[in-house]
């Protein structure tokens, strides 16, 4: 069947103007449209491409998710070499680098120098032809890197396709940049991950180069990776002159530029501008670990040329990172939800940057070998910016022979049973799913905010219910009696009722905190909503098979396969038939319907600018979401509040000038009932 020609024009149309927006909404934060006229464009866009699927083309908007997961990584050769940077830490050694700079140039006047804040995060390299980005790769060792692209092509801010304005793009353009995780949305994948039982990631860094590495591009798909560009390979069809029109014509090009980069003459300005970054440091939304300075000019970059690894017209000026140095007395395992074994290496207290230091994750034993960590060992320690402590390497010629190696026992260390190990897992888990700790967290983790919301049953009450023995597993939480609870320490009469009270009441709960709350790997609060959408109810889920359930858009294969070895366990289908017997609501369409009426925000419309420390914008967004009200990308008359942070943008100014109800962020809580957490 022959393609009207209108259909084509019409397609290129749309892209045109999705990309744009992508562009304003993703590189300059700056909408101009509504999501609702966005997702009218997208839709648009995928109705055609579904009725005529020979226009689909690798570089449209709609193909950022979907591609299958790989065996491995291929290799990916970088045309020119990923170099590296030396580091500077003093004032002193950057100003030997600009007078070494002068002395090789024969040059007594200042030199201008871009500086471009150090982002902590993972280079990689981009290859556009013609504008269309066609491949993407890891540094890897400098010169040969693993292919990504599958993966790149899943982070938004990365253009599937150049703008091309005022100026034309290139036949052939690799770009490099690094790619990295803001500081809020790390936090936030941390603490999801632990509430399902996943070891969480030491840094931002480390979750960055994690997310990007994967082999599901699926699961890169719902990391919330950022990447700023800095530099080129090889070019064909353009000519720079300098670093700055580099980047200014990134800019242009919407490939996304660090605002903080600069451009100045002298080294005196160099450093003072080192300054003023190193003061801004903690309040900028992602890790910075140093500023870079390099020649601006590429001709006399080229004169300057290279040593084997790194250029000589460039150079890592770097931050100080708190460090202290003590003792590990032990190695403790901690017992999680999901039977993840994690080593905790225990120390003597330390100040770090001001913060006392004891305790810190040595995550897996693969990660103890590598780093050689021995209990009596003299360890660094450090804390980078406000990020859970690390430790980065004994001391080894401090060692005395007393020191004990670490090795991961055979058997639990709280119930005995023998761990195992999954392939392409570093964890070791407890297989028994009564194990105390075990047992003690997912009892918490079903009662707590997000999933049952049942008052009154934290960590310590769950901790005392098993012991007493009164719960062997979630489902008995429901046949527990006043008088049980009153023999329990700190429990009166009131409060035993109150306790059964919250109880009873959570049999009610919405179906899609159910799902979060049986706390199956992979599954958190925004997945759980995906899944209660689509099954109604929890036979549908139950039943679900592997294909049916990556069928569903934003839930990719490792998902799927942890939802349906969860349903294939003895143990949680007894859970669930608890659970049923119970009363507890199993999800019935009518009744999640009915609950929407009367949600407290319905019909509410919010904006958000700045940066609300502590809430990420998607669990803002899923707060409002979740109370019935709608959040818009743009102010406008429809909007009913706009919620105000650090930094705001110009969409403050707007909602002043339309007379917006204005909301801090504690204003915010207040309204939606003090639920941020
Ligand atoms: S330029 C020859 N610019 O630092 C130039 N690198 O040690 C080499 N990095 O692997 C890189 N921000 O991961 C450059 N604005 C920036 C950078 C930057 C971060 C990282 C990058 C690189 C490492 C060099």
């Amino acid at each position: 069947m022959a393609i009207p020609e209108s259909v084509k024009k019409r397609v290129e149309r749309l892209r045109k103007e999705i990309n744009y927006h992508n562009y304003l909404y993703y590189v300059l934060d700056q909408p101009e449209i509504s999501d609702e006229d966005y997702d009218a464009l997208m839709r648009e866009l995928k109705g055609l491409e579904e009725r005529y699927p020979e226009l689909v083309t690798p570089d449209s908007p709609t193909q950022r998710v979907g591609a299958p997961p790989s065996e491995r990584f291929e290799e990916l050769p970088h045309r020119v070499p990923m170099l590296s940077l030396d580091d500077a830490f003093s004032e002193g050694e950057v100003l030997e680098f600009d007078q070494r700079i002068k002395r090789l140039l024969g040059l007594n006047t200042d030199i201008e120098y871009t500086v471009e804040p150090k982002l902590d995060g993972l280079a990689v390299e981009l290859t556009y032809e013609n504008g269309v980005f066609v491949r993407g790769s890891t540094r890897g060792d400098g010169y040969v890197g693993e292919d990504i692209t599958k993966n790149l092509r899943t982070i938004r801010q990365i253009p599937l396709r150049l703008l091309e304005r005022d100026i034309p793009v290139p036949e052939v353009l690799d770009v490099r940049g690094e790619v990295f995780m803001n500081k809020d949305a790390f936090e936030a994948l941390n603490k999801e991950r632990e509430e399902e039982g996943l070891a969480p990631f030491a840094n931002p860094r480390n979750a960055a180069a994690g997310s990007i590495r994967q082999l599901d591009p699926s699961i890169t798909a719902r990391r919330p990776l950022d990447c700023f560009f800095y530099g080129v390979g090889v070019v064909e069809g353009a000519e720079f002159k300098t670093q700055w029109e580099i980047l200014c014509t990134f800019k242009e090009w919407g490939l996304k530029v660090n605002p903080l980069s600069k451009k100045v003459r002298g080294i005196r300005n160099t450093v003072r501008y080192f300054r003023d970054l190193a003061k801004r440091r903690s309040e900028l939304p992602y890790e910075i670990d140093g500023m870079v300075i390099k020649v601006n000019d590429l001709g006399l970059q080229g004169a300057l040329g290279q040593r084997a690894r790194s250029p000589r017209w460039a150079i890592a000026y770097k931050f100080e990172a708190a460090q202290a140095v003590t003792r590990i007395r032990e190695i403790e395992l901690s017992v999680g939800r999901t039977g993840v074994i994690t080593p905790i290496a225990v120390m003597d207290p330390v100040s770090i940057g001001g913060v006392t230091v004891s305790r810190a994750t040595l995550h897996n034993e693969d990660e103890v070998r590598r780093k050689d960590i021995r209990v009596g060992d003299w360890v660094i320690i450090r804390r980078a910016g406000d990020v859970i402590p690390e430790v980065v390497r004994p001391l080894t010629q401090r060692r005395t022979g007393q020191e004990l190696a670490f090795t991961m026992p055979e058997n639990c260390p709280v119930c005995h049973t023998r761990l195992i190990k999954e392939k392409d897992e570093a964890v070791w888990r407890c297989p028994n799913p009564g194990c105390f700790p075990r047992l003690v967290k997912k009892i918490s983790h079903f009662a707590s905010k997000g999933a049952m919301d049942i008052e009154g049953l934290g960590g310590k009450t769950a901790e005392q219910l098993v012991q007493a023995a009164l719960v062997h597993d979630i489902s008995a939480i429901y046949s527990i009696k006043v008088p049980d609870l009153v023999s329990l320490e700190g429990f009166g009469e009131k409060s035993a009722q109150n306790l059964v009270d919250a109880i009873e009441r959570s049999k009610n709960a919405p179906f899609p905190r159910l799902i979060y709350a049986l706390g199956i790997k992979h599954v958190g609060e925004v997945t759980a909503r995906l899944l209660a959408q689509h099954f109604k109810g929890i036979e549908g889920l139950m039943n679900a098979t592997q294909e049916e359930l990556e069928a569903i858009y934003g839930i990719g294969p490792e998902v799927a396969k942890g939802i349906v070895s969860w349903f294939k366990d003895e143990d949680n289908l007894k859970t669930i038939e608890g659970l049923k017997r119970a009363g507890v609501n199993m999800g019935v369409a009518e009744e999640t319907k009915a609950q929407e009426e009367d949600l407290p925000l319905k019909g509410k419309v919010f904006v958000f600018t700045g940066s609300l420390p502590g809430i990420t914008r998607g669990k803002a967004k899923e707060m409002v979401l979740e109370r019935g009200g709608e959040v818009a990308s743009t102010v406008g008359k429809r909007v009913d509040y706009c919620v105000v942070g650090e930094r705001p943008g110009s969409k403050f100014e707007k909602a002043k000038r339309l007379g917006v109800r204005i909301l801090s962020k504690e204003e915010f809580i207040r309204l939606l009932g003090g639920q941020a957490r």
